[in-house]
């Protein structure tokens, strides 16, 4: 079994990171990996999602190698969501979902065992409220292991999404985000599940752009993994860019982690979430009560701005760190 450090106050604090590499989930976990004085990172664990599941998982034990960081655990869990068939984005992200930058083929492999038992093993077998877990895709692995574990819910620490939109919109309906559209049963019973839900929507993350000038910066680090990631990131930046005529493209995933680092650069507020799961035009819509107007119970911190240039800083600091050599 895997234990979790003993914290001195919050820290470090002890994460699960379940994610569908794309380019900003793998710069999340490996900022999280180059922040070992705030966060122990447990286990990562994939999800079929941006690519299939097989290429999400290839793609997160290649990022792991590119900094030599291959003792991190990673575990396979859901192949589509609970419901409905897999959506997956290789108009945004390419074929493999690394589209941009030629990584070599990693010769680790994941461990055995099914990422929502993994999920439930971990989180049952440490302290409650010990476990935070970051996720940065579909929630479908989540949504399982509470399913599986009704204990599970209220053992855990917090659940930090990126995920979900108010006032700015969808960006694969005009009423849907990504992660919350491809599995919105999965959101539904995450949303509903009682653990404190920090969520990261599209109206912050739309402001966390990969500029020219910011990715030039990543690239003056001058080693071999910021190097990867200046191609990758340049190339998971053109879609969005284009389509919203922005200077940049957002960055979406390692808001999750800057929130835990730093949670002074984002501007929060307690509302009450609830997600659309039955009407096809508001399919996984996240409706925020942002007026409180419907008297439900607050059930999660919305995060709906950032200060950017600090984000991207600290993107850059610590995405830096994560190299082992
Ligand atoms: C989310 O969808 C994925 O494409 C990104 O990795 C992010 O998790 C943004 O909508
Ligand atoms: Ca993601």
């Amino acid at each position: 079994m895997i234990k979790a450090k003993p914290r001195t106050k919050d820290m470090p604090r002890s994460i699960i990171i379940d994610t569908d590499p794309s380019p900003d989930d793998a710069a999340a976990f490996l900022m999280a990996l180059g922040s070992p004085d705030e966060l122990e990172v447990l286990a990562l664990t994939t999800v079929g999602g941006n690519v299939s599941l097989k290429n999400t998982t290839i793609n997160t034990l290649k990022a792991l190698e590119l900094v030599g960081r291959t003792e991190i655990p990673v575990y396979m869990g859901a192949d589509r969501p609970i419901k409905r068939d897999l959506i997956t984005a290789e108009e945004v992200h390419g074929n493999t979902g690394f589209e941009g930058y030629d990584l070599p083929e990693p010769k680790a492999k994941a461990k055995s065992g099914f990422a929502p038992d993994k999920i439930i093993e971990l989180v049952m077998e440490n302290e409650p409220n010990s476990i935070t877990i970051c996720a940065i895709a579909p929630l479908t692995n989540i949504a399982l292991a509470m399913q599986k574990e009704p204990k599970l819910a209220k053992r855990l620490q917090e659940i930090v999404l990126m995920g979900g939109a108010r006032s700015e919109g969808g960006n694969v309906t005009p009423a849907a985000e990504y992660n919350i559209y491809v599995d919105p049963e999965a959101a539904e019973i995450v949303f509903n599940s009682g653990t404190p839900i920090t969520m990261i929507p599209l109206d912050c993350t739309h402001k966390a752009l990969s500029t020219d000038a910011r990715l030039e910066k990543l690239r003056a680090v001058g080693t071999p993994h910021m190097e990867a990631f200046y191609h990758l990131l340049k190339f998971n930046r053109i879609f969005d860019q284009e389509k919203m005529n922005l200077d940049g493209g957002p960055l979406h995933d390692p808001t999750t982690i800057a929130y835990l680092l730093k949670p002074e650069i984002f501007k929060s507020k307690k509302v009450n979430v609830t997600i659309s799961t039955d009407y096809e035009l508001t399919r996984g819509m996240s409706v925020v009560d942002w007026w409180g107007k419907m008297n439900l119970p607050i059930n999660t911190n919305m995060l709906y701005d950032l200060d950017s240039e600090a984000y991207y800083d600290l993107v850059i600091e610590r995405l830096a760190l994560a190299s082992k050599t």
